[in-house]
C-alpha cells in the first residue's frame, strides 16, 4: 500500500510563505497530477514528498507511516526530473543499473578491476542485468544501452531515466515536468506512455506540470495549486464542469472559459439573469455552452473579430457591446456558418452558466456532476 497523506504541509523560503497548509490525501495507485503556474510550490511539495526537502509544519506519511525526517532513499519513493539528471559518461546500461548497483554492491564489490574478482558480484550483476533488460524493454529502449545520453533523442533520454527509477520498484513515482523539454509532438505520445506505464506498474504516481491539458489528460484526479494553496482537487471532468474557484475556471480548459461581468447582463435574455444568485459578480461559461444566434432585441449581440478552424471545431470569437468583453464560442463545420465581421447574437445555456461571488468563489445553483 502506498497511499500518500500530507498535512497541513506549510513551507516558507525566508520571508515568503511558499505553501500554505497544503493538505491532500492521494490514493494507492492513483495517478494524480499537481498544476498550477510557475513559481506556485509544485516542486517544493514533490521534493517534500520525497524527503528531499523539509516543511516547516506538517506532515508526510506515505503508506500509512509517517516519513518525516526519513531519508529519501529509505521512502520507498522515486523521482523524475525535467532534466533527466542522467551520467553523461556512464553507457544507458549503466545509468539505468547505477540505483541497483549502489544499493546491492558494497562499496569494494563496485570497485573497477577489483569489484568484478570479489565472491558474489557475478551474481548479483547478473540479477542487476535482468532487471535493467526488463525495464529497458517495457519503455522501448533495449537496443540502446550500449549508448552514452549525449547519443539519444529528448524522448529517449526522459525514458532512460524512467527505466532509471523503474528498476528500484518503488511503490511511488514523483515526476516534475519530465516532458518539458521535450517537441510538442513527442511530448504527447509520452503522455501515453507514461499513463501506459502506470497502468502496468499500478503504483502511486504524483506528477507535476504547469500544462493543463496534460495535467487533464493523464491524471485520475487533478490537484489544482496556486500560490502555495490547493485550490481545488478532483477528476479532470469535475473541475472542466464545476470548478469551485474563478481561478480554477480560467486554468482548466481550452479554449478559456468566457468569463463576463454579471453587471453587463442583468435583464438579458442571453443568459436568464432570473435565475442569478444575488451575489453572483461573474459569470462564466464553456465556449461549448452558448450558440450564436441571429441578431435579436433583449439577447446580447456582438460582432464576430476572429475565426478559429481546427477542421473538427471553428471558435468563433466574439466582440460584445463596446468591445470590452470578448468571448469565444464553439461551433461545428455542420452548423450555420458565420463570417468575420458580422454582427451575431449569443445565447448561453444556464443550465451550464456558472456563477462566481465578488471573491471568485463558486454560488448560485451548483449541478453535480454525475456520479462516474
Ligand atoms: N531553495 C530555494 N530558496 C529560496 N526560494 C526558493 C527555493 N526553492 C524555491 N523557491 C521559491 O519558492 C517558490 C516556489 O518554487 P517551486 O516550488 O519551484 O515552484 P514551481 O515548481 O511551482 O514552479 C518560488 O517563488 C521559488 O522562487
Ligand atoms: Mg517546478
Amino acid at each position: 500500500m502506498a497511499e500518500i497523506e500530507l498535512r497541513g504541509i506549510e513551507k516558507r523560503y525566508g520571508e515568503a510563505p511558499v505553501l500554505k497548509d497544503v493538505s491532500l490525501k492521494i490514493k494507492d495507485g492513483e495517478f494524480l497530477t499537481l498544476v498550477g503556474p510557475s513559481g506556485c510550490g509544485k516542486s517544493t511539495l514533490l521534493r517534500i514528498i520525497a524527503g528531499l526537502e523539509d516543511q516547516d509544519a506538517g506532515e508526510v506519511s506515505v503508506g500509512g507511516r509517517p516519513v518525516d525526517g526519513a531519508r529519501p532513499k529509505d521512502r520507498d519513493v522515486a523521482m523524475v526530473f525535467q532534466s533527466y539528471a542522467l551520467y553523461p559518461h556512464l553507457t544507458v546500461f549503466d545509468n539505468i543499473a547505477l540505483p541497483l548497483r549502489t544499493r546491492q554492491l558494497s562499496f569494494a564489490q563496485r570497485l573497477p578491476l577489483i569489484g568484478p574478482l570479489l565472491p558474489g558480484h557475478t551474481g548479483i550483476e547478473r540479477s542487476i542485468r535482468k532487471e535493467v533488460e526488463q525495464a529497458a524493454a517495457m519503455l522501448d529502449v533495449a537496443h540502446l544501452l550500449h549508448r552514452k545520453p549525449g547519443q539519444l533523442s529528448g524522448g529517449q533520454r526522459q525514458r532512460v531515466a524512467l527505466g532509471r527509477a523503474m528498476v528500484r520498484h518503488p511503490t511511488v513515482f514523483l515526476m516534475d515536468e519530465p516532458l518539458s523539454n521535450l517537441d510538442a509532438r513527442l511530448r504527447v505520445q509520452m503522455r501515453t506512455e507514461i499513463t501506459s506505464l502506470h497502468r502496468r506498474l499500478g503504483v502511486t504516481f504524483v506528477y507535476v506540470t504547469h500544462d493543463q491539458s496534460e495535467a487533464m489528460t493523464m491524471a485520475d484526479r487533478v490537484a489544482v495549486m496556486m500560490g502555495g494553496e490547493l485550490l481545488q482537487v478532483g477528476p479532470p471532468e469535475e473541475l472542466y464542469r464545476e470548478p469551485q474557484d474563478l481561478r480554477v475556471a480560467e486554468m482548466i480548459g481550452s479554449p478559456k472559459i468566457n468569463i463576463v461581468a454579471r453587471a453587463h447582463w442583468a435583464d438579458d435574455r442571453s443568459v436568464l439573469s432570473a435565475a442569478l444568485a444575488p451575489q453572483a459578480k461573474h459569470l462564466a461559461f464553456r465556449p461549448e455552452a452558448a450558440v450564436l444566434i441571429t441578431p435579436a432585441d433583449g439577447v446580447t449581440n456582438g460582432t464576430v473579430t476572429d475565426l478559429e478552424n481546427l477542421g473538427s471545431d471553428i471558435f468563433v470569437h466574439v466582440a460584445l457591446r463596446d468591445g470590452s468583453e470578448t468571448v469565444v464560442i464553439r461551433t461545428t463545420p455542420d452548423e450555420r456558418r458565420f463570417s468575420l465581421g458580422s454582427t451575431v447574437g449569443l445565447k448561453v445555456d444556464a443550465a451550464r452558466l456558472m456563477q462566481f461571488d465578488e471573491a471568485g468563489r463558486r454560488c448560485g445553483n451548483i449541478e453535480r456532476v454525475a456520479a462516474a
